[in-house]
């Protein structure tokens, strides 16, 4: 154990993740509300400001050279030092948001009160599933008016397959929205919009077992549904189980509206006495502590600078035990070289700050020469470490690379080929045969236009992408399958990876089962293992 547990214990790293305009910024900005990082809700994304900010964030990469997008919020609350980590959405969504869900010991799943289960957040979900790592919902705008509660429970239970145990129930919901009961405390908590989203709204709790003072606070109306909801509930949804929602399990299920401030404190305390302290992590066969002595990290994102050399980039990086120290030496074990990482630093809301030490559960964004890739381990020189890959995730979009200018084909290769390994795309050819067919899969469809990008800049070689209509992508996990003798579907197209494993592309979702099926012992999988 070392001297520092309890730097260690008290962090919290999480991810919020979300669809799009569910109100993941917006809650950020209000947890960092009650951190004090921030003066006025607003400072994170205003709008209007956006686009002020992101140039300023290029004159600040130019300066130093180094390009950054925001990446992690550090700040402190009630004791807690806590780490958001971003999961950009929009357009920005890439392998890159799944791969920072890696280096997370638990989500905040933001799902919008009228919308329900959405696209993305089904997708993010999955990749938190698949590590088993705890998920705390927060349905959020009961500002305004909302799907039914219980269908609204039904739907993450059906379309996410977990488990959910309401803390707090709604009451109403847009104009009649009036606040939410807190199942530990059987009480009410009444909501009040007077101070504009900036202080926590609530200031009523009443139990309910003083029937007349509810009734008088919230109407006769509203009381008898709350009541007939609450027993209802009672009856029906799961026990909370500690144990369960540190196993990914169970998610517990929370209400309330960002925007307007209500239900946001509730849950920041209820969520950080219920996460964990930083996890353990595989190496091998053993997991090593966070509170081990130590330093160890792993790189779970590299950012390459658009504007620069492709080498000009940084690597971000997990601490998984220890302390870092800026001016300690650290070996990187895939490169197996002992160095000292250079401009160790923090992203915050606007500002980077240059960092002395760090702890178990940091994220720490360090210069990288062209020598990390990711999932590779840094550690104190002499300990025996090496943490378990990232895997590689489904591409969702797929484009034939058609080169332009066949007398450049060597650059053409090199290019491509170093931009996956790099890990910003994916690259499959046709099975037996060289890179004279190149398919390219992306996460998100940016991507596209920054592949293009570089190899125009960086390699001096023009493409064409023409889109491929595949949507879903399977690794071969059974290793007796022989490929060649596979029976598919008429919609599906047998290629390889770069590493030669073999893997099939289908248009339509349903193939995959027809396929699975058609071929005994057949085994398909979404991610590939490294
Ligand atoms: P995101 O990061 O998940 O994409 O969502 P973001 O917080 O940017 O919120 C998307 C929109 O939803 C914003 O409105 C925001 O104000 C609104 N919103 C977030 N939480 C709530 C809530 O609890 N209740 C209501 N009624 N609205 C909420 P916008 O009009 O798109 O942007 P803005 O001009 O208000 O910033």
């Amino acid at each position: 154990m070392g001297n520092f547990d309890n730097e260690i214990n008290r962090r919290r790293t999480f991810a919020i993740i979300s669809h799009p305009d569910a109100g993941k910024t917006t809650l950020t900005e209000k947890f960092l509300l009650y951190g004090g990082a921030i003066n006025l809700a607003g400072s994170v994304k205003g709008k209007a400001t956006a686009r002020h900010a992101v140039s300023d964030w290029m004159e600040i990469e130019k300066e130093r050279g180094i390009s950054v997008t925001s990446s992690v919020l550090q700040f402190e609350y009630d004791g807690y030092c806590i780490n958001i980590l971003d999961t950009p959405g929009h357009q920005d969504f890439s392998e890159d948001t799944y791969r920072t869900l890696m280096a997370a010991d638990s989500a905040v799943m933001v799902i919008d009160a009228s919308k329900g289960v959405e696209a993305q957040t089904r997708k993010l979900f999955k990749v938190c599933a698949m590590r088993g790592i705890p998920i705390f919902t927060f349905i959020n705008k009961l500002d305004r008016d909302a799907n039914d509660t219980f269908e609204l429970i039904d739907e993450v239970e059906k379309e996410l397959g977990i488990a959910t145990c309401p803390i707090n129930w709604p009451i109403g919901s847009g104009k009649g929205f009036k606040g939410v009961y807190d199942r530990k405390s059987e009480s009410i908590i009444t909501y009040s919009d007077t101070l504009k989203g900036t202080k926590e709204g609530h200031t009523n709790v009443i139990p309910v077992s003083d029937e007349a003072k509810v009734t008088a606070e919230i109407g006769e109306a509203a009381k008898d549904k709350l009541f007939e909801e609450i027993e209802l509930l009672d009856g029906a949804s799961s026990e909370f189980d500690i144990e369960a929602v540190r196993n990914g399990k169970l998610t517990p299920v929370f209400f309330g509206s960002a925007l307007t401030n209500f239900g946001v404190e509730i849950f920041l305390k209820n969520f950080l006495e219920m996460a964990t302290t930083p996890l353990p992590r595989r190496s091998g066969d053993e997991y090593i502590e966070p509170t081990e002595d130590n330093f160890s990290a792993f790189v779970f994102k590299i950012q390459a600078n658009m504007n620069k050399a492709h080498r000009d980039r940084i690597a971000f990086m997990r601490i998984c035990s220890g302390k870092f120290e800026a001016d300690k030496e650290v070996t990187h074990v895939q490169g197996g070289r002992t160095m000292r990482l250079s401009q160790p630093q923090q992203i915050m809301a606007d500002e980077r700050k240059i960092l002395d030490e760090a702890y178990a559960g940091d994220i720490i964004g360090v210069f990288d020469p062209g020598i990390f890739s990711i999932g590779d381990t840094v550690c104190t020189p002499g300990m025996k470490v090496c943490y378990e890959g990232i895997p590689t995730f489904a591409p969702e979009h797929f484009a034939r690379v058609r080169q332009l200018d066949t007398m450049k084909r060597k650059q053409f290769v090199k290019g491509i080929t170093q931009i996956a390994q790099e890990g910003a795309i994916q690259i499959f050819k046709e099975l037996n045969s060289g890179m004279e067919e190149i398919i390219v899969g992306v996460v998100g469809v940016l991507q596209f236009d920054v592949l293009k990008y570089r190899l125009e800049n960086e390699y001096n070689v023009d493409i064409r992408l023409e889109p491929l209509p595949y949507e879903h992508i399977r690794w071969i996990e059974s290793s007796e399958t022989d490929i060649a003798s596979l029976t598919g579907t008429s919609d599906m197209k047998k290629v390889a990876d770069l590493k030669d494993r073999p893997l099939l592309l289908f248009i339509n979702s349903w193939s995959i089962q027809m396929t699975i099926d058609r071929n005994k012992g057949l085994v398909l999988s979404e991610f590939a293992r490294n």
